[in-house]
């Protein structure tokens, strides 16, 4: 993304995803910022991103740390912002999300724009959009 000339953030709260992730950025030759943190305690940054991108993450953090993964990505997204996310199905994992489900977890300040099933595991991509105003 950052070769297509986003300014781009990761997070990831194990030390050797982000060393893994420095090399790929090094070796793309693109600029990357990375820290090491938790995705439901993201203080650290300030708004406003115009997107949020997890492949992967959001169905694998403990049920109660969902919302505060959620009150995150309504603070950090600007209006028109786009939530981005791949996500297992419960068929995949004990912890994946059914999408009535995730659509229901983000219903307060975004809006649901599109769903896309993915192929392989049972999985779903989401494109939920921050809205600062319901209208
Ligand atoms: C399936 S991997 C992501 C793979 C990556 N998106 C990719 O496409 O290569 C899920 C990642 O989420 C991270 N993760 C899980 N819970 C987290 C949390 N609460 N805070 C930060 N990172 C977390 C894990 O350490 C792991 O690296």
């Amino acid at each position: 993304m950052a070769k297509h000339g986003w300014d781009v953030i990761g997070v990831d709260f194990v030390g050797k995803a982000i060393n893994a992730a420095k090399q790929k950025a090094k070796a793309a030759n693109a600029d990357v910022e990375f820290f090491q943190g938790d995705v439901t305690q993201l203080d650290f940054l300030n708004p406003p991103f115009d997107l949020i991108l997890d492949i992967g993450c959001f169905h694998s953090l403990p049920i109660d740390r969902r919302s505060a993964y959620v009150n995150g990505a309504r603070r950090l997204l600007t209006s028109g912002g786009v939530f981005l996310c791949y996500a297992f199905k419960p068929e995949a994992r004990m912890s994946g999300l059914a999408p009535d489900e995730m659509i229901d977890l983000f219903k307060d300040g975004f809006v649901n724009t599109k769903v896309e099933h993915g192929e392989g595991m049972p999985s779903t991509w989401y494109w939920f959009e921050r809205r600062f105003h319901s209208s």
